[in-house]
């Protein structure tokens, strides 16, 4: 093991003992210590869930990568392992960025990630040329492949840049061979996704093309991941500098979805749909994995790049992963649900059905706290007469509050979490299109410490967004604009 990743792991060790339970989310996943960015290596090894993820352990802001480990049995209660890559070679001295992993035939874990070097010869500033290269492990301690890098320059098609090109995403097809997804920029076009294949998983060729942006999302695209499910194929993609599209994208770094069909005689995907994968605030670079049971589980990064540099450098971690989510596709849409495990710390449930509200704000009673799994129907009292806003607040007290709120008339649901007790003036409310017009609408809100998943009609959206309301407040309230008549089924999460 290098003397880097030695340190490292000695760092995170005593640095984590001074971060008690409760000053971190309950069940979503967050940096051992210091800055933590994307999922990593999402997969299942040997009886577990292993996540890794971007993570710096000396700072909470973000510098030289490394990769951060985690497992679990649940994809709810995690376990740290120490960090398991460093950058600690000629090829990933400045960093190891994000990447995928597997599990090879022989039982070894095979990680591979991308390597950066910073190159000083540019007078704009250094630029960061990106490899692709593999490590070997068996799950705790792992070794770089003495062929690194396996993808170079070299390797690219003509037009592509070396200084972007990164976030491989393995995955074995069903010749047995290999599959490489990478992300790459062409100047003038913006990022595509560039497929390898290779037989051993060590020497990679050019197959071509998967998707490529056209300047239709963003610039530089991140972090693709690539899957089939319900006869589909889904390419997931993070997209840089985006310009906002009606409520369907928005400014900024955002993820989105294509589905398609894909044809592994020739690899070409021919894309049907594309919508944003999340419609909150804090969503970005998600990886999925494959359960042993065949459902197609996907994490993200609960930040976003663009307002997660404004904390305090004194806090000892600062990064979440999203709550996993299943996945399935409907008629072009790609539907989350929270996944299924979490029913099973659903505790003290509270039923109310039906519930006339008019013109008022009520509080229910057995309904509070900040580690809450709620679920809500809404629809008006007359079909003829629209309520005009239903507004859920939570995380709520006499200064305090987050809120959902939908205006059926505009079909436009919001998140706001301007009086969450953020100070700076960044992002604060996002609105999604929702909803048939009728005034009825289901969601299911799950609120950790620190943050608020919003589940709209089963799933067909979804708003993320990470709050810092001090753990006080923790008041939960229900306001009508006309007469709305609600049923909510409420639970405790017992972590
Ligand atoms: C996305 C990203 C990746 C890169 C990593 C670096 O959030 O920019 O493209 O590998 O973060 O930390």
């Amino acid at each position: 093991m290098s003397q880097v990743l030695r340190v490292a792991r000695r760092y995170e060790e005593e640095k984590e003992r001074g971060i008690l339970p409760e000053e971190r989310p309950a069940f979503h996943l967050s940096s051992r210590v210091g800055w933590m960015n994307d999922p990593n290596g999402f997969s299942y090894h040997d009886g577990h869930y292993h996540l890794f993820y971007q993570y710096n352990p000396y700072h909470s802001h973000w510098d030289t990568m490394h990769w951060g480990h985690a497992v679990s049995k649940d994809l709810l209660h995690w376990e740290y392992l120490p960090a398991a890559l460093a950058p600690d070679c000629h090829y990933d001295r400045d960093g190891c960025f994000s990447g995928s992993a597997l599990t090879m035939p022989d039982g070894r874990m095979l990680i591979v990630y991308t390597g950066v070097v910073s190159e000083n010869l540019n007078p704009g500033g250094p630029r960061l040329i990106q490899t692709q290269n593999i490590a070997l492990g068996d799950g705790l301690d792992f070794s770089k492949y003495e062929g690194n890098p396996v993808l170079a320059e070299a390797d690219l098609p003509e037009g592509g840049s070396p200084y972007d090109f990164r976030d491989p995403r393995i995955w074995q097809s069903a010749d047995g061979n290999y599959r490489l997804a990478v992300a790459n920029d062409v100047e003038g076009h913006g990022g595509q996704i560039l497929l390898f294949e290779s037989e051993d998983a060590f020497d990679w060729n050019y197959k071509g093309c998967l998707a490529d942006n056209r300047n239709r999302f963003g610039k530089m695209w991140e972090c693709p991941d690539f899957f089939g499910l319900d006869g589909k194929h889904v390419l997931l993609v993070s997209a840089q500098d985006m310009l906002p599209q009606g409520l369907e994208y928005h400014n900024g770094n955002g993820t989105f979805y294509i589905i398609g069909n894909y044809d592994p005689e020739t690899d070409l995907f021919s894309e049907e749909t594309n919508h944003a994968a999340d419609y909150g605030i804090d969503f970005y670079a998600p990886q999925t994995v494959l359960t042993p049971d065949g459902r197609r589980v996907m994490i993200a990064w609960m930040q976003n790049w663009d307002t997660c540099n404004r904390h305090r450098s004194s806090i000892p971690w600062f990064g979440q992963m999203c709550i996993p989510r299943e996945l399935s596709v409907k008629d072009g849409i790609l539907y989350q649900q929270p996944i299924r495990e979490l029913s099973e710390y659903r505790k003290d449930p509270v039923f109310y059905e039906n519930l006339l509200i008019r013109d008022r704000e009520i509080r229910l009673e057995g309904i509070s706290g900040r580690l809450l799994d709620l679920e809500v129907e809404l629809e008006a009292e007359n079909p003829d007469l629209l309520y005009r806003k239903f507004e859920i607040r939570y995380a709520a007290d006499n200064i305090y509050h987050t809120s959902f709120s939908y205006r059926p008339d505009e079909k436009v649901a919001k998140i706001d979490r301007k009086f969450s007790g953020s100070r700076r003036a960044i992002i604060h409310q996002r609105r999604a299109l929702a909803g048939d017009g009728s005034g009825r609408l289901k969601f299911r809100l799950i609120l950790d410490r620190f943050s608020v998943e919003i589940f709209i009609n089963n799933g067909q959206k979804v708003m993320t967004a990470t709050i810092y309301t001090d753990m006080s407040a923790e008041g939960i309230s229900l306001i009508a604009d006309g007469s709305v008549r609600i049923s909510v089924s409420g639970y405790r999460l017992d972590f």
